[in-house]
């Protein structure tokens, strides 16, 4: 079987899309798989080099990747593609949307606004949130351009900071807990794992330095370990999630507060999805083999 590993990218984590690739590629099954390295630098390139492949291995991450476009156009194209469907990506990459969504579904999810530019901040949209916030792009991933702001002297350079990824800017309440992720793949929930950052949340650096962060299998008593699992499987379902997504919580006083869902979660040598399947008995490539023949069943 040819697989494409289409990685890369033309998103704020291209880099992450890099190492993820990277990290498939090498863990991949030479046995069972013909593995065609696919680096997307233009939009165009998939086009030309994805012909002729069997299934899409989808390495990247971000806008132009897993949002939703790549699939359509693996889906013009009849090129069946790894994880989530077109709509669940485009869902998913929206925080704003996802979390409308997770809230509907009688999810808790931290208090928000959006903002479409720096004017709406006259307007009174951030008077009923206090300190610390948390600023963020409403479409990015790998907390790039993320910042947790303490004070006022700090949120006008960091709502600046987040509008230099995007249009839109996500400012949300921030929850003192315990950071959690919880994923699924092809319905079993894997180990949830407990974050403790090096760094004042879970940034870049603490995200892809290797000993930037602390991960371990989470200690949670039954009654929260329940809720999360619930809180998890219900977020992938309102979200239309199909194969698998990490789903990413704050937990605090026992309730978690469902962050975001990634459809397309990051597989480099330090990311959680794949820490957590070693912790539920998976190999690397054991994993790579359930994602493809998941999307593939
Ligand atoms: N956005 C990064 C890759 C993650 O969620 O792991
Ligand atoms: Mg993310």
């Amino acid at each position: 079987m040819k697989v494409g590993v289409i990685m890369g990218g033309i998103s704020s984590e291209r880099e992450v899309s890099l190492a993820t690739g990277k990290e498939m590629m090498a863990h991949l099954d030479k046995t069972k798989y013909e593995i065609i390295p696919i680096d997307i630098r233009r939009k165009q390139d998939l086009l030309k080099q994805a012909q002729g492949i069997d299934v899409a291995l989808l390495a990247l991450h971000g806008s132009f990747g897993e949002d939703g476009t790549i699939q359509g156009a693996l889906e013009t194209m009849g090129i069946p593609y790894t994880g989530c469907t077109l709509l669940s990506s485009a869902l998913c990459m929206d925080k704003d949307l996802s979390k409308r969504l997770l809230r509907y579904e009688g999810l808790f999810t931290p208090e928000w606004t959006l903002l479409r530019s720096m004017d709406d901040l006259r307007n009174g949209r951030l008077s009923r949130f206090s300190y610390p916030m948390v600023v963020k792009p409403n479409a990015g991933g790998s907390s790039i351009g993320v910042t947790l702001v303490r004070n006022e002297e700090k949120l006008l350079e960091a709502l600046q900071t987040a509008f230099v990824y995007g249009e839109e800017v996500l400012v949300e309440e921030y929850i003192e807990g315990e950071e959690i992720t919880c994923s699924i793949l092809n319905g079993e929930f894997l180990p949830v794992l407990s974050i403790k950052p090096g760094a004042e949340f879970f940034d870049y650096t603490s995200k892809y330095e290797p000993g930037g962060s602390d991960e371990q299998v989470a200690v949670l008593d039954d009654e929260t370990a329940k809720r999360v699992r619930e809180a998890a499987e219900r977020s992938f379902s309102a979200l239309k999630c199909s194969v698998y997504a990490r789903v990413d919580m704050m937990l605090k006083n026992g309730i978690p507060y469902i962050l975001e869902v990634n459809t397309l979660p990051g597989m480099t040598e330090t990311s959680l999805l794949p820490r957590s399947a070693r912790a539920a008995g998976y190999t690397f490539s054991a994993l790579l083999d359930a994602i493809i023949e998941g999307s593939l069943a």
